[in-house]
């Protein structure tokens, strides 16, 4: 009879504990494999900051199916700052503004995944956001299940009003808790590289911002009085790390910032900064009023040639090859033995290129690829250009123009 009691007790406890439908299992980790290649997509801070809505969520989704640019590989459509109401509500959880959003944020998710594209918020690991809403730190449980029942597909995890908290630690609970909420979100780190990410993210996170905020001009630091920091011209950013490639490639990307192309740069300037974030495989993540972008802007942005070097299957970081009087030559490996190589002209006047391949051996230690072009010949297709232009047997000769870049494509 006690033995029947027993069992009785036992039945009645898993039954208790499943009934309740608890099946919680501690998750811990990134959700590996969502960003196989530099994540592109469109983010509404460099343009917009905190004056966003669901008018222009929807136009935005609208204009990159209709524009070409979903077709060419910008999928997120990510909301930053500025989406929250200013309190969160009497449970405890995060309130999506209700006049920016008047028909709430799941509604407007399901609007853009309807189109075809994928759907990502901000927060932040401190007490608050950058632009003062409310942050995560202490709710990383309850936001990642807030997230999960939003059904979004991308986290940008912010790292103002921090005082006091240790970053792997804070950016490792956020992982563990998007884990924990089972959907899968890619996870994206700012914390500007002040604690490095690089040396601890990689089981964290999909990719890390390694740099303060990026400023539309190529070469300028732009100093914030309020709050005494700057923002930086891409060239700064490109400049910035230069020992850190080794830690990106697929799923663990050094993110340069997003984009400011089509943001009061010159044409020259875009093409220059779109071309130098796919040489480092940054992530390319649009920045700009796509409702109003030119012809010139859009054409920089889905360039395909481009792209493909961006999203090369090897995912490796390119570097600077030689600098000589403010001419640089940057190299990446690319898939199958070829190779992306970009002149850029630092200068302020125009430059003759005369590049002799021969007396240029090209090798990467860090991942061990090599060209010598004494031994082996490549095709050379100009990217910008869309056009062949003959070997590696002869000299490379170009003018290039202040702040302009050549693309160069080495196929075996
Ligand atoms: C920080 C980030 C930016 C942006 C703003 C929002 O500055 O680095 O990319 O998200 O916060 O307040």
């Amino acid at each position: 009879m006690k033995k029947y009691n027993c069992l009785l007790m036992i039945v009645l406890l898993s039954f208790t504990t499943f009934g309740q439908g608890n099946k919680y299992v501690q998750g811990n980790g990134k959700f590996e494999g969502l960003a196989m290649s530099p994540p592109m997509g469109w983010n509404s801070w460099n343009t917009f900051e905190t004056n966003i809505d669901e008018k222009l969520v929807k136009e935005t989704a609208d204009i990159m199916v209709a524009s070409g640019m979903a077709a060419s590989g910008y999928n997120y459509i990510v909301l930053d700052d500025g989406w929250m109401a200013k309190e969160r509500d009497a449970n405890g959880n995060l309130v999506p503004d209700p006049i920016k959003f008047p028909n709430g944020m799941k509604n407007l998710i399901d609007y853009v995944h309807s189109k075809g594209l994928k759907f990502g918020l901000y927060n932040c690991a401190g007490t608050s956001t950058c632009a003062g809403y409310p942050g995560t730190r202490g709710y990383e449980y309850q936001d990642a299940r807030f997230y999960a029942n939003l059904n979004i597909d991308y986290l940008k995890y912010d790292w103002c009003n921090t005082a006091g908290i240790n970053a792997s630690e804070a950016y490792a609970t956020m992982s563990n808790a998007l884990k924990t909420a089972g959907k899968p979100i890619v996870f994206s780190l700012c914390e500007w590289g002040d604690n490095k990410p690089w040396d601890w993210a990689k089981p964290i996170g999909n990719l890390w911002r390694i740099s303060g905020d990026i400023y539309p001009c190529f070469d300028c630091e732009y100093h914030h009085e309020e709050g005494n920091w700057s923002s930086w011209g891409f060239m700064k950013i490109l400049e910035m790390r230069k020992d850190i490639r080794k830690y990106s490639g697929p799923d663990q990307w050094n993110d340069f910032d997003m984009l400011e192309v089509g943001n009061g740069m010159t044409v020259t300037e875009d093409k220059s900064h779109f071309a130098m974030w796919c040489m480092v495989s940054s992530p390319l993540i649009a920045g700009n009023d796509v409702r109003k972008m030119s012809k010139e802007t859009l054409a920089i942005l889905t360039n395909k040639e481009l792209i493909a070097v961006n999203q090369d299957k090897l995912g490796i970081q390119g570097f600077k090859l030689s600098e000589d009087d403010g001419l640089e030559v940057w190299v990446k490996p690319l898939a199958e033995g070829n190779w992306a190589i970009t002149f850029l002209n630092r200068t302020e006047e125009f430059k003759e290129i005369n590049f002799d391949w021969k007396k240029n051996l090209i090798k990467d230690v860090d991942f061990g690829f090599e060209a010598d072009f004494n031994t082996t010949t490549f095709k050379i297709k100009n990217l910008w250009k869309n056009k062949e232009v003959g070997t590696t047997k002869k000299n490379f000769s170009s003018e290039i123009a202040s702040h302009d870049v050549i693309v160069l494509k080495l196929t075996k």
